[in-house]
């Protein structure tokens, strides 16, 4: 395995080496090192002639590569699962449960490893790291109950001798297409799910963060999954457009961008496909004077600037209600003890943002805000982390004073930064929040039960939680972002997911009770008429 690197600077791949088996993954990353496409159950070196590189974003040196795969590639990723297709669906599905049986153990033996990899290419923190693939561990821990998940439904004698019965049946070949936040967990959101139902997958991952995927395909493939099953494809907007407009594929599932999210929904419906987008946020998380000031405001801050705040559920907003307002101080000296630092430096609470173009991005709509008249309490643009100053590293800042049509309250920073709105009262607090576009998440900290629930009852947002900062739901549930946050019409993992990636043959059969075998032989002459 990657020879050349393990002698010199191949950090990727000296994580890769470190473990798996104890043997090489050449296959995946090799001595470049490049990333490769994984086709018809061959990891293979692209043909193409632009690549794009892969920064560490704790130093933003290049530690990769990974290739806009070619036309005649991404044709060759979906012919073969295509091709992998029918076998596959007619495997039986306790046969595809025990390998999904099998791949959970896989992921389970390699977790650590796998969050080297995340925290290497992607910056969270390793504890992050592990938490991102723990997460999408979950998914497919709850894959393996398929045989309950995908039973169909009967009625019985539904008029004389006639019965109706569904069945739940796969749709073909399905593809995914991943964002950077979540190298691991939303892939394993997506192929699971969709593979344990019968589809075989076309996964395209971020092109800043492939290799976790391309573990989780190699361990998948040790699970026993069979060839052509699962196929990856790289590149960007080609390999986008690629997707949403092939006739062979069903169906797409999407996380990232709302501008992203949109375009692949229209482009992709127009063209006949299931799409589901779950796409940006601003969630907001709403304080009571009675709430317990310690719990909430940890929770708030640790939500708030989490994975340097690059989570779609990061909480990126409070609204302070009443006499919460005065907590404003003790919640800025909490953001201001935490430690920014390489992902996998010990101790590190938060790393850097994924690109130098979104740490100006993140930057400016500071700087917007403060002309716009908010006040910045805690500003982390100029943070130097020590052994890193070319990482993308911005610390924990605090806007307060902020009013609905500003535009860091408008617009998804995607960053450590927390937007600090008040209200005096919880209406006026609900109020608010519904009047924002995006529906993914929400939480209101208080100790009183009949405050919880009013707000539960009355917020507009598809994911609510009560004294729990970031309320993504398990895989048994589904995660039900709504509004702007979300396009299509079932949603991902659970028993949405079973229905997105399924679809439902019915059958109505009649078997004339006057038909069925005579068990005796007739030995007595049949008499007419009776
Ligand atoms: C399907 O499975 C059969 C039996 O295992 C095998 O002979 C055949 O080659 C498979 N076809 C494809 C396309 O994989
Ligand atoms: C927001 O609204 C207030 C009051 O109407 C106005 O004074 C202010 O200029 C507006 N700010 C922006 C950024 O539009
Ligand atoms: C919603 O979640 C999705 C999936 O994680 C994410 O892409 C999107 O940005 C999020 N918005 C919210 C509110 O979570």
């Amino acid at each position: 395995f990657c020879a050349a690197c393990q002698a010199s600077q191949c950090e990727l791949s000296r994580f890769l080496a470190l473990s798996y088996k104890g043997h090489s993954l050449s296959s995946v990353c090799p001595p470049q090192p490049t990333t490769k496409l994984f086709i018809d159950g061959k990891f293979v070196e692209s043909k193409t002639t632009e690549w794009i590189d892969i920064h560490n974003p704790a130093t933003n040196e290049v530690v990769g590569r990974v290739p806009k795969a070619t036309a005649s590639e991404m044709e060759a990723a979906v012919a073969s699962c295509k091709k992998a297709f029918w076998n596959w669906s007619e495997t039986s599905v306790l046969s595809r449960q025990q390998i999904f049986l099998r791949y959970q153990q896989l992921i389970k033996d390699n977790l650590k490893e796998i969050s080297k990899l995340i925290t290497f290419e992607q910056g969270k923190t390793l504890a992050d790291a592990e938490g991102d693939v723990f997460r999408g561990l979950q998914v497919v821990e709850h894959a393996c109950s398929v045989t309950s998940l995908i039973l169909g439904e009967t009625m019985p004698s539904i008029t004389k001798d006639m019965d109706t019965y569904t069945y739940r049946l796969p749709l073909g070949v399905c593809a995914g297409i991943a964002p950077f936040n979540f190298p691991a967990m939303i892939p394993l959101w997506m192929f699971p799910m969709a593979m344990v139902c019968g589809n075989t997958f076309l996964m395209k991952p971020s092109e800043r963060v492939p290799g976790a995927l391309m573990f989780l395909a190699k361990l998948f493939q040790d699970a026993g999954a069979p060839d052509g099953t699962l196929n990856i494809i790289h590149g960007q907007h080609e390999a986008v457009n690629f997707i949403c407009d092939h006739p062979d594929i069903r169906a797409i599932s999407f996380v990232g961008s709302n501008q992203a999210g949109e375009y692949i929904y229209e482009r992709g419906s127009r063209n006949g496909k299931r799409v589901q987008a779950n796409m940006g946020a601003k969630n907001h998380g709403v304080v009571m004077p009675d709430a317990n000031k310690e719990n909430t405001l940890n929770q708030l801050v640790g939500a708030a600037f989490g994975a340097a705040g690059q989570r779609c559920m990061a909480l990126s907003t409070a609204i302070l209600v009443g006499e919460a307002q005065k907590w404003l101080p003790e919640l800025v000296d909490r953001a201001k003890n935490l430690r920014v630092n390489a992902g996998d430096q010990p101790g590190a609470d938060l790393g850097p943002l994924i690109s130098p173009q979104a740490k100006e991005r993140v930057c400016h709509l500071i700087e917007k805000g403060v002309k716009e008249g908010a006040s910045l309490l805690l500003d982390g643009r100029n943070i130097k982390v020590k052994g890193y100053e070319n990482g993308n590293f911005v610390g924990p800042t605090i806007l307060a004073n902020v009013k609905p049509n500003m535009t860091c309250y408008k617009e998804e920073i995607f960053g450590p930064v927390l937007v600090v709105l008040e209200a005096d009262t919880l209406d006026d607090a609900i109020e608010m929040v519904n009047n924002n576009p995006y529906g993914n998440g929400t939480a209101i900290f208080t100790t009183n039960g009949a405050t919880a629930r009013k707000y539960s009852h009355l917020v507009d947002v598809g994911q609510v939680g009560v004294n729990v900062p970031i309320p993504v739901p398990l895989p048994m549930f589904s995660f039900t972002g709504s509004r702007a946050s979300f396009r299509g019409d079932t949603n991902f993992y659970g028993k949405q997911g079973v229905q997105f990636y399924t679809q439902l043959k019915t059958i109505i059969s009649q078997w004339k009770e006057e038909d069925a075998t005579v068990t005796k032989p007739a030995v007595v002459m049949p008499t007419m008429g009776n």
